[in-house]
């Protein structure tokens, strides 16, 4: 089964108009590649900018979004508002969300159906922390983030799996390319014997962790490895290289 390569920039909170304009030149400079969706996820204020002004092959994500359409929740957004924006991606689960802001798997999940019931499709992430990586609980941890979706019986069609482990997330410690395969292919097995042949074989599980330019082909000739989420690197020209890393 061919799953078309998916590479998505997590800008984080970082960026200005000025850097953002050259990081929108490098995009738009780097040429249509069908081959691979790209999506790029800016800091929420300037969403419609970046939409604005990247070329049509290139998709714009909100980088979280609430479990309701609108109300008194200060400081959120929902994905009626994404839609509004003609915006089509979110990405929910990052371990920011879940480490720094406390997010648990049941709030992640209520906002990942109510993102996919909006009509925006959802790029999830998912991983271990280090401590849980050396008690050997990888498998429990991830298999458990998913089955806070599955609970809530969740449609994989417009889902991106990420699988990023916390302790590559910015460290410059990238998982090998046989690390984050054995993951990934947990991943789709859970997949498998927890929904469907079909939803293992088309759901395309990326990897993010300190991907760069240099490490990023090695990973990208895994069979389970769909893509990246890459966050420092994607704010640089060579995130370009990223894109092209199985051309
Ligand atoms: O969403 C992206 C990930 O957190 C990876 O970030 O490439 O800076 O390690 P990083």
């Amino acid at each position: 089964m061919t799953r078309k390569f998916f590479v998505g920039g997590n800008w984080k909170m970082n960026g200005d108009i000025p850097s953002i304009d050259g990081i929108v030149a490098f995009l738009n400079q780097s040429g249509a590649n069908d081959a691979v969706d790209i999506v790029v996820a800016p800091p929420a204020p300037y969403l419609s900018y970046v939409k604005s002004q990247v070329k049509n092959n290139i998709k714009v994500a909100a980088q979280n979004c609430y479990k309701v359409p609108k109300g008194a929740f200060t400081g959120e957004i929902s994905p009626a508002m994404i839609k509004d924006l003609g915006l089509e991606w979110v990405v929910l689960g990052h371990s920011e969300r879940r480490h720094v802001f406390g997010e648990s798997d049941e709030l992640i999940a209520d906002k990942t159906i109510h993102a996919l019931e909006s009509g925006i499709s959802v790029i999830f992430c998912i991983g271990e922390k280090l401590e849980e990586r050396e008690a050997g609980h990888t498998k429990d941890v991830n298999f458990r983030q998913l089955q806070a979706i599955l609970d809530k019986k969740v449609d994989f069609t417009n889902i991106v799996i990420a699988y990023e482990p916390v302790w590559a997330i910015g460290t410059g410690k990238t998982a090998s390319p046989e690390q984050a395969q054995e993951v990934h292919e947990w991943i789709r097995q859970f997949l498998r014997e927890k929904v469907s042949s079909e939803v293992a074989d088309k759901t395309r599980i990326i990897y993010g962790g300190s991907v760069t330019a240099d490490n990023a082909a090695e990973l990208a000739k895994k069979n389970d490895i769909d893509g990246f989420l890459v966050g420092g690197a994607s704010l640089k020209p060579d995130f370009v290289k990223i894109i092209n890393a199985r051309s």
